[in-house]
């Protein structure tokens, strides 16, 4: 029995059986039935979008969507954004605990080690066209890795493992940098051994502008938006990335996999489809007209940065960066140009609506992001892969604790098959259907 099983026993009573299942205790947050051996009985659960499914067990994150609470190895995500950095993020949801100071600087230099990509890679650039959207680039460029890197890591070595996730994390902004610039027809900018938001926000510059110091807020908004956005429990994307790790597939093609999950309008693109809307709903006096399209059930309009599947409160992720966005507003002389304000109109205006407060559709953390990282002047089809870079982090720290647990399975769901049953094969020439 695993640490967690309990002995305590579920009773599942179907078609002519009764059978019970053992019971998984969790530390916070629901229990699981564990119905692995229901199949042997001749029956299947079956959880469209996996809504009360729990695919395994975990350390790292903890949502409790109902109260808005979000936890990376225990610590709130509020105390972390205020009070830590991305960097010692990483080392929490790599390692289970924050740094030292030592930790901290150690794990820094490993990364600035690793920040740069083989020569060869800008050639993977050159293959798209100059408008090539962003994670398209990225995606095809982190597959390209696992090419540099094939046989490399024996994923057998936990040493190895670790090292493969360090290279991701560190070569992530770069890669991204190169796919801005590459779309900008501007020179890539070589890494440098400054903070991993500075360094990332340096890379993103145009030649001109080398040499003018980067705005410390600019730097801690960028920051705080890496640690918000580092790990989220099991989403989509996640899910992806443990699927593909338990095939035993490259480290580089598992993160592959998870950029691909990501760049969907309903998960992490949210934050670029949500300034789109803003940019469509253009002006204050349109907004009712956009509500009611968005509550419309015949309309596929949805109001992108509203409502999540997990939280029905605030999201926690979204308080911090709705603080941020505001700092960065105000820093930037920008809390009354027209698309903020009518973000700030927008978000008011949902808030108070009672569809909105029936479904418990709360602004998620997409909302306010986009709006920080456009009046950073970063251009809308860059916010995913910016969101891709702070995930990097998260999708690892997943892909480790799965390929750590010596007992993990190869992921095969299995399905409820409602097509045709078996029928003979009549050869075409006595196949004339009427
Ligand atoms: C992220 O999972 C994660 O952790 C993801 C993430 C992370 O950090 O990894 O948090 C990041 O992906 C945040 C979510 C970003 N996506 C968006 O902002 C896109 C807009 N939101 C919706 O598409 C929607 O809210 C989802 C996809 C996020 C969640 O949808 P669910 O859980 O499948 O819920 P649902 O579609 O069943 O909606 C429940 C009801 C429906 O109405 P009814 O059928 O019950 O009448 O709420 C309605 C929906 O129509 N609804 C919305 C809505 N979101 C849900 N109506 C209008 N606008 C919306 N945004």
């Amino acid at each position: 029995m695993g640490p967690f099983m309990s002995d305590r026993k579920a009773t599942i009573a179907f078609a002519d059986q009764t059978a019970e299942f053992p019971i998984h205790s969790a530390t916070l947050g629901n229990d699981a039935i564990d119905v692995k051996t229901l199949g042997d009985r001749g029956m299947y659960t079956l959880d469209e979008g996996f809504y009360s499914t729990a695919a395994c067990e975990s350390k790292i994150t903890y949502i409790d969507g109902e109260r808005g609470i979000l936890l990376y190895r225990g610590y709130a995500i509020d105390d972390l954004a205020y009070h830590s950095d991305y960097l010692e993020v990483c080392y929490l949801l790599l390692q289970g605990e924050l740094p030292t100071s030592d930790q901290k600087q150690q794990l820094s230099q490993q990364l600035q080690a690793l920040y740069a990509v083989h020569e060869p890679i800008d050639q993977i650039f050159h293959a798209f066209s100059r408008d090539a959207h962003p994670m398209a680039m990225l995606l095809g460029a982190v597959g390209a890795l696992s090419g540099f890197y094939h046989g490399k890591f024996n994923l057998k070595e936990p040493a190895d493992r670790q090292l493969a996730a360090l290279h991701l994390i560190a070569k992530m902004p770069t890669l991204a940098a190169m796919s801005y610039q590459y779309g900008k027809n501007q020179p890539f900018i070589k890494p440098e051994a400054a903070s991993f938001a500075e360094n990332f926000l340096n890379m993103l510059r145009a030649p001109a502008a080398k040499n003018t110091p980067i705005d410390p807020i600019l730097i801690r908004a960028m920051d705080r938006i890496f640690t918000l956005h580092a790990d989220h429990e099991q989403n989509a994307s996640t899910t992806a990335v443990r699927t593909a790790g338990s095939t035993g597939a490259s480290p580089f093609a598992c993160i592959a996999a998870g950029i691909s999950t990501l760049w969907g309008p309903a998960h992490g693109g949210a934050n670029e489809a949500a300034l789109m809307m803003l940019q469509k709903i253009g002006v204050e006096a349109n907004i009712p007209e956009y509500i009611k399209k968005a509550k419309d059930k015949n309309d596929p309009f949805r109001l992108v940065g509203f409502g999540h599947r997990v939280y029905k409160n605030y999201d926690p992720r979204a308080t911090v960066i709705r603080e941020t966005c505001h700092e960065v507003l105000d820093a930037l002389g920008k809390r009354d140009e027209p698309l903020f304000k009518l973000a700030m109109s927008l978000e008011k205006i949902a808030l108070e609506d009672p569809y909105f407060i029936e479904k418990k559709l709360y602004p998620n953390i997409d909302f306010y992001s986009g709006i920080i990282l456009s009046a950073m002047n970063i251009p809308t089809n860059l916010f995913t892969v910016i969101f891709t870079i702070a995930r990097t982090v998260g999708w690892s720290s997943h892909w480790l604790e799965l390929l750590n647990d010596p007992n993990y399975r190869l992921t095969r769901p299995r399905q409820v098959y409602t097509g045709k049953t078996k029928r003979e094969v009549i050869p075409i020439e006595s196949r004339d259907f009427d």
